[in-house]
Formats: structure tokens, sequence, C-alpha cells
């Protein structure tokens, strides 16, 4: 018999005993965060590598065979620069562009070189769960802003710093999801961005726009990116390929002023992003990435078609509202006041549908406002569980008392 050895005296201040995720999935499950495997392009990733390989072996092999510069391969930094000037309205170089693994870490990273513990951060009042835990495990201290359907109200935010700033606590920066917000689904319009760039200014405060859903718009304008409407560096600008080809990739990037970019990049341990899947995502966007979009677009608006109309048949009388997306993934589903739909979540997912209770999303982690509130993923599965889902959803919520 070996005894096991003890590490109790031998953690870090820092590390955390934090439980691992099982990636559990209910039968209908609403609760996870990116499209369905169907609108993955597998076979063009595939043939994009082949044709890389085929018409330079050489150069992908030495891309291949080296450590990745820290920024990630030039190629899909120059692919992606292009894209940022067509679909985002701005210009920036390949030298200010850095691929990271996955939006998350370029988040992170940013995250590190502008908090010190105890800052004060500003968010949306409901917001991206993956950034406010790195948010707090760098010691911010989240505050939400008040929205509406239409995003972040500037009045609020406005009044929100000059209350803060009085009482001492200057918000450091702006997290926001401006397209297709998660989890709420709000798209803000280009006056209301003017009007938070304005405000931003006026108190020196750094925006961390996150616009990590902007390419899965199915109806409606997109709006143009803060980052394109100001170019004073206030703005440090977020993407992710993720929802639009795939998570599994693990493919994201930012853009920030060049001190900003080194000391973000300077909390990076190692390389840059995996180089095959660089080659694999520059080769198979550069020349399908419209027939892409006209692939998947239909296939989300019809998902999402369904699922509102299952709610409006099987939630119509229940008092409950929802909102109605343009593009993204999520319904936001709001139930009336008194009830709790928070408490029972992991019932009803062992019941069969998966949500993400509101609670989870809340910037102050208060627990006071998000009980009764549910981010349900329309994306992921097809068009008919998602109605089969919903009616099992309203089911299960009568079983429990909520409606
Ligand atoms: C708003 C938002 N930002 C960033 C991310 C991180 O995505 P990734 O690291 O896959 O790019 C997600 C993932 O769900 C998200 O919803």
């Amino acid at each position: 018999m070996v005894d096991t050895f003890s590490y109790d005296t031998l953690y870090s201040e820092k590390s955390i005993d934090d439980p691992l995720k099982p990636a559990a999935h209910a039968t209908y499950d609403f609760a996870v965060a990116y499209p369905a495997p169907e609108t993955l392009p597998m076979d063009g990733l595939i043939q994009a590598l082949q044709v890389a390989v085929d018409s330079d072996s050489e150069k992908v092999l030495a891309e291949m065979a080296y450590y990745p510069q820290q920024l990630g391969a030039l190629e899909l930094r120059e692919y992606t620069c292009a894209k940022l000037a067509a679909d985002r309205g701005f210009t920036v170089t390949p030298e200010e562009v850095a691929l990271t693994n996955g939006s998350g870490e370029a988040l992170g990273l940013v995250i590190q070189a502008l908090t010190n513990p105890g800052d004060v951060v500003l968010a949306e009042e409901f917001v991206y769960m993956g950034t406010t835990a790195q948010l707090r495990r760098f010691g911010a201290d989240i505050r939400g802003i008040a929205m509406d359907k239409g995003g972040i109200i500037p009045e609020a935010l406005d009044d929100q710093i000059v209350a803060l700033t009085a009482a001492g606590e200057k918000p450091k920066y702006l997290y926001t999801i401006p397209e297709h917000q998660n989890p709420v689904g709000s798209t803000l319009s280009t006056e209301r961005r003017k009007a938070i760039l304005k405000i931003a200014h006026k108190h020196g405060m750094p925006i961390l726009e996150d616009d990590c859903y902007v390419d899965l718009r199915y109806k409606g304008e997109m709006q143009p990116a803060f980052r394109a409407l100001d170019d004073s560096g206030i703005v440090v600008y977020v993407a992710s390929y993720s929802k639009l080809l795939a998570p599994g990739l693990r493919m994201g990037y930012f853009t920030a002023s060049p001190e900003l970019m080194r000391r973000a990049l300077s909390f990076k341990i190692g390389s840059g992003p995996n180089q095959f899947a660089a080659v694999a995502i520059e080769g198979f966007l550069k020349n399908n990435l419209d027939s892409h979009r006209d692939n998947f677009t239909p296939m989300l608006e019809a998902k999402c078609a369904s699922m509102l109309a299952s709610l409006e048949k099987h939630f119509g009388d229940s008092g409950a509202t929802w909102s109605t997306p343009e593009g993204g993934c999520y319904v936001w589903l709001t139930m009336p006041e008194s009830s709790d739909i928070a408490s029972i979540r992991d019932e009803v997912f062992q019941q069969g549908v998966g949500y993400v209770a509101g609670t989870n999303f809340e910037a102050d982690a208060s627990g006071r406002i998000g009980s009764n509130c549910a981010r349900l993923c329309f994306a992921f599965e097809s068009v008919e569980k998602n109605a089969e889902g919903i009616a099992l959803l309203a089911q299960l919520f009568k079983r429990h008392g909520q409606m």
C-alpha cells in the first residue's frame, strides 16, 4: 500500500480547488453556447488544409515544425485584418492583431493587463459568465449597468460612473458585448455606441469590446464596431472564430493600442495558438466565408423561429416574456418575478431540459435579479427538438410550481 502524498500545506495562496465541470448534456440541451455540429464546415476545413499542403508542403511543414510566433500565424492575421476591414469597418495591420487560444484567452490577457485587485469594472447587468469568472479571478469588483432591449442605457452608465467616482470607486474600464449580447441577445444601436464612447472619453475609461457573435446575424442591420467608431486606442477589440466555425478550433484574436498589446501579451505563457487550425481556418474562410454564412444563417433563423413559436404556444399565457433575437445563439426567457427557475435548474436538467439560470450571468453576482430568468440556446438543437424541448420545459416548470 502506498500512502497518498498530501499537498495540503503546499498549495499556492492563489490556487482554488475548483470542481471540474462535467460535460453532461440534457436531452434537450439549451444550456450550451455554440451552434450545432451540422453547421461546422468540417469537410471544407480539411480540404483547406489539404490544399495548403498540396500547394506548398514545405511552407506548411515549416509552420508546423516550429513553435508559432507570439502573435500567431501571419496568414491568418492577414486574413483577420481583411475581414475586420470588410465586416467591421476598421483597419489594422497584422502586427496589431494577436491570435489567441479562443477569445477567452484574449479577454484574460487584457483583463490581467488592466486589473489590480479591487478595481471596479463595469459590465452589462447580465453578462457572459466566462468573462466575469476571469474578472473575479484577477480581483475585479464588477458592477452591472442597467440595460433595456437595446443593451446598455448610456444615461444609466454615465450616472453610475459619476456616482461611483464620487464614492471613490472610479471604474477602471467597461466590458461589453455589443452585438447579440450573451445572454440577453441585445444589439447596441450606432447612436448608443457613439453616446457610450463619448461617456468613455469623458471619464477616461477604456471599452473592452467583445464581438464574439457578430458573424451570426440572420436579420436586421449589423452595427459598426465601437472600434470602427473610435481610433484613439480607448477601445480594445476582441473576437473569435469559435461561433463562426467551431469552438474546438480554439481560435480568437484581439487588437489594442501597442503598449496595451505588449502588456497583455506579457501574460501569455508560451507561443501563439495552434498552426494547424490557423492554416485550415485561413484557407477555408478566404474562399468560403460568404457561402458558409449563406449556409448556416437560414438554419439559425429556422431554429430560432421554432423555439419562439413553441414559447408562444406553451408560455404564451404564463406571464413570461422572451427576447426575439436577430442572430447570435440565445433566447432570454424572463418568467414572472415571483418565480424561481434557478433553484430547480439541476432537477429540470435531469428531467430532460438544459438551460443556464439568469443568476449565473449577474455582473455583481448578487443573486437578486436573475432567478426568474434563463438563457436558452436555440442554435444547437434541431428545429424539431427546439419545439419539443420548450414544450417539455413548460411541463416541467408547471410540475415544479413555477407556472
Ligand atoms: C461573449 C463571449 N465572449 C467570449 C467567449 C469565449 O469564446 P472562445 O474562447 O471560444 O472564443 C464566449 C463563449 O461562449 C462568449 O459567449
